[in-house]
């Protein structure tokens, strides 16, 4: 019987299959050296549900985990892995790279390993195989917006096992926005009380007239967030923080009219999409609230880079706050429209001094001091010109990974953002400019779920999948071939299935086969 040889996704960078096999089984025990233990835990973990086998600890198993210093050339994901008929030996210099390679086995073997439920009857067969593998990238990000839909915290589990499966290795968690604040912070209990639940959402589009008429609310408890950040940390994935300002803070003025620009005003949650032009106020009170906020999202989520949003920040009321123009003033800015810059400057100094990375949206590169880390997120260009500014970027580009623009022009496409399709291929395809000239500081590519058009667990699986799949094997592989991609996708379909991904379709020019988008519920 020839070898079954496993499609991997994202392809290992150096990979090749032997002949025969190694059979997991009740007696197979792992040897696992001082600092492997999580690899070994996240190991029975995965596999548990569905083998049930024990793989206990033993100090002469035939599934060895090694830990050594020496491979440093691996980096702090890399990894190497050894398969031959009566041993299995994964190696790597860091504990993360052990993680990235335990995803790696349960992908060699059978889908079913995948299974959530108990499957009798399967031989855990893992093919001969020399893998040595490492990541192109540093930061292959997802970013999940759960201020336009909340999502609750066993979606951002399920997201985290997703993304570690996928060797990706950040969820940024858009956190708040004008339409809903998800954040606890203790010393502003109202932000969630209040700012956590909006009246109603517009149906359609920004500048629709059509509203749905039922209230959407939701959010977290520290304890919950602590825990997913944990979670994540076993599976080698760092959850990364955004609370948004000084724009898109309609949430927290319905909860807080004194941080806004108008004295006396009542501002409701936004119940629109779109960019509102409703900002946070520049007085000192605003500064100790942004502090305050930030102290506990630093609290609660240790990752080195803090995002504070800073993109889409309307200046008209700033222009019409006397205030705002006596601000501006006094810092010697030239105008109200570089309060924005200020702003994120004076906040950006709080992370510093937590010793966090400021991180915010690229708006042009411009306005931010270069120590902040910036999120290119429109066009090439832009990641370019903020490489040239001196900012250390994380690149993203719109028509290449805003999952959020319908991925087909089937009739059976949900909605999705107005905008040309971003199709499979686009993903795949997506190139980072050369970062020759700026060693060290293009740390990689993030992709983008708005969830204006996503307001359920199958929406977001519908537009998501399998898009990040596209995105993870050009992320983690650097050149991964489009053909091979393919091939590769419509094996991986069947750890997606046990997985229960909803996912759309894996040819854009096809209707997605099981499931209509308008079923979705
Ligand atoms: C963005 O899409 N405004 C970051």
């Amino acid at each position: 019987m020839p070898a079954h040889r496993p499609s991997l996704l994202p392809l290992p960078r150096q990979l090749s299959y032997r002949p025969g096999h190694f059979t997991i089984g009740p007696g197979t025990t792992v040897r696992v050296p001082p600092g492997a233990e999580p690899a070994a835990a996240l190991l029975r973990t995965l596999l548990a549900p569905a083998t049930g086998l024990p793989l206990t600890t033993s100090t002469d198993g035939s599934f060895v985990l090694a830990l050594d210093p020496r491979l440093s050339g691996l980096g702090e994901e890399g990894y190497g892995l050894t398969v031959a008929p009566d041993a299995v030996l994964l190696r790597a210099a860091h504990l993360t790279g052990l993680l990235r390679g335990v995803q790696t086995l349960r992908q060699l073997l059978p889908a079913k390993a995948l299974w959530g439920t108990a499957q009798p009857g399967v031989a855990w067969r893992v093919p001969c195989v020399e893998i040595t593998d490492v990541p192109r990238h540093p930061w292959r990000g997802f970013m999940l917006d759960v201020a336009r839909h909340f999502q609750p915290v066993p979606q951002l589990r399920r997201y985290v096992d997703l993304l570690a499966l996928h060797k990706l290795n950040v969820l940024h968690l858009h956190l708040t926005d004008d339409q809903g604040w998800r954040m606890p912070v203790a010393a502003y209990p109202r932000l969630t009380e209040v700012g956590g639940r909006r009246a109603e959402s517009m149906v359609g589009p920004s500048g629709s007239t059509v509203f749905d008429g039922t209230p959407h609310e939701g959010a977290y408890e520290r304890r919950e967030l602590a825990d997913l950040v944990a979670y994540a940390a076993a599976r080698g994935v760092t959850v990364v923080p955004e609370t948004e300002m000084p724009g898109h803070t309609r949430a927290a003025l319905a909860a807080h009219p004194e941080l806004g620009t108008v004295p006396g005003r009542r501002l409701d949650v936004w119940t629109r999409w779109g960019v509102c032009e409703n900002v946070l106020g520049v007085h000192d009170e605003v500064l100790d609230f942004c502090r305050a906020v930030l102290d506990e999202v630093c609290d609660v989520f240790p990752s080195s880079h803090v995002h504070i949003g800073g993109d889409e920040c309307p200046t008209t009321e700033w222009a019409a706050s006397p205030a705002a123009r006596a601000r501006a003033a006094a810092e010697g800015l030239p105008d109200t429209s570089a309060l924005r810059g200020w702003f994120l400057g004076r906040v950006g100094e709080f992370l510093t001094e937590r010793g966090r990375v400021p991180t915010a949206w690229a708006e042009n590169g411009e306005g931010l001091p270069p120590h902040f880390t910036v999120m290119t997120w429109r066009d090439p260009e832009h990641t370019r010109i903020a490489l040239k500014r001196g900012h250390t970027v994380i690149s993203g580009q719109h028509r290449a990974s805003y999952l959020d623009y319908a991925q087909s022009y089937a009739p059976g496409e949900p909605q999705g953002q107005p905008g040309a399709v971003v199709d499979l291929r686009a993903v795949h395809d997506h190139e980072l400019p050369d970062d020759t000239d700026a060693p060290g500081r293009l740390l990689g590519m993030q992709a983008h779920l708005w969830t204006e058009f996503a307001p359920t667990a199958a929406h977001v699986d519908r537009l998501v999948f399998p898009r990040l799949c596209a995105f993870a094997d050009r992320a983690w592989h650097g050149s991964p071939s489009w053909p091979g991609f393919r091939e590769r996708l419509s094996a991986h379909t069947a750890r997606l299935a046990a997985l229960g991904v909803r996912h759309g379709p894996l040819d854009p020019h096809l209707p997605v086969p099981h499931r209509s988008g308008k079923e979705l519920s």
